[in-house]
């Protein structure tokens, strides 16, 4: 959600908003990537993702959704891991949230996905299409899941579902920014396979001076 670091980057396709369902018991391997597509055509149905016996769906978001997604990055920032953003600068979220509201309006650039539980918002994904001529075949994710809903599988079926939209929008290259010290993402990107690239040594400074890498994952689509 909020960009575990500071990244920027972009995406784009036609996702129709078909939920992305998320099943079963041993969740699956890495699926290898479908044949990229030109921009524009329609993107493909996120495959099933398999999870512990557990059924998790996730879907695109609307505009309806502004107020929970909000929501949820004040409880990302609250909790803080994983985060390069404090919640002392919440105010930035008021940025991200006219980004996002920007991004509603242009499904080939961009998505954002949710998982929702009885609760509301449980997750979010985001993913962008870098707008520079030359660079319109990369894009970039952000993940973030409710601390009270994590380790559900909802992660995992936000990555799959971005996945699947920035290959059926003809992107060939897709990166993300993590903290080095956020094992259990890197865990879940690594899975999906997304692969380390590089490395922004001591990026992030923390309140007690405690300095941690930054790192650069990437997955490529054929
Ligand atoms: C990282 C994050 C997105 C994972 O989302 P999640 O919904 O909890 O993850 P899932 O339940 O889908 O788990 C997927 C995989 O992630 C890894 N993982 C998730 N939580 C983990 C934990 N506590 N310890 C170790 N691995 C973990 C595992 O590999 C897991 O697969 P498994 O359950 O089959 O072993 C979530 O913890 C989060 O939002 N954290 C705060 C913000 C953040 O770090 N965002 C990412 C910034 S790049």
């Amino acid at each position: 959600m909020y960009p575990a670091s500071a990244a920027a980057g972009g995406c784009a396709a036609r996702y129709r908003g078909a939920p992305v369902s998320a099943t079963t018991a041993a969740h699956s391997r890495f699926t290898p990537p479908r044949e990229a597509r030109p921009e524009g055509r329609p993107a493909p149905v996120a495959p099933s993702i398999p999870y512990h016996g557990r059924t998790v769906t996730v879907r695109l978001a609307t505009p309806g959704d502004l107020p929970g997604l909000h929501a949820l990055g004040l409880a990302i920032l609250a909790d803080g891991r994983g985060q390069v953003t404090t919640l002392e600068h919440a105010d930035d979220m008021v940025a991200h949230a006219r980004r996002i509201e920007g991004y509603f309006g242009r499904p080939d650039d961009a998505a954002i996905f949710v998982a929702v539980d009885d609760e509301g918002i449980a997750g979010e994904g985001l993913v962008r299409r870098y707008q520079p001529a030359l660079t319109r075949h990369a894009g970039v994710l952000s993940l973030g899941v409710h601390p009270r809903a994590q380790r559900r599988g909802y992660g995992r079926a936000l990555v799959r579902a971005m996945c699947a939209w920035a290959n059926g929008a003809g992107l060939r290259r897709l990166e993300l920014f993590m903290r080095a010290d956020n094992a259990r993402a890197r865990a879940l990107y690594e899975s999906e396979g997304f692969v380390h690239e590089g490395t922004r040594a001591r990026f992030v400074r923390l309140p007690d001076g405690t300095e941690v890498d930054d790192l650069i994952l990437v997955r490529f689509f054929a």
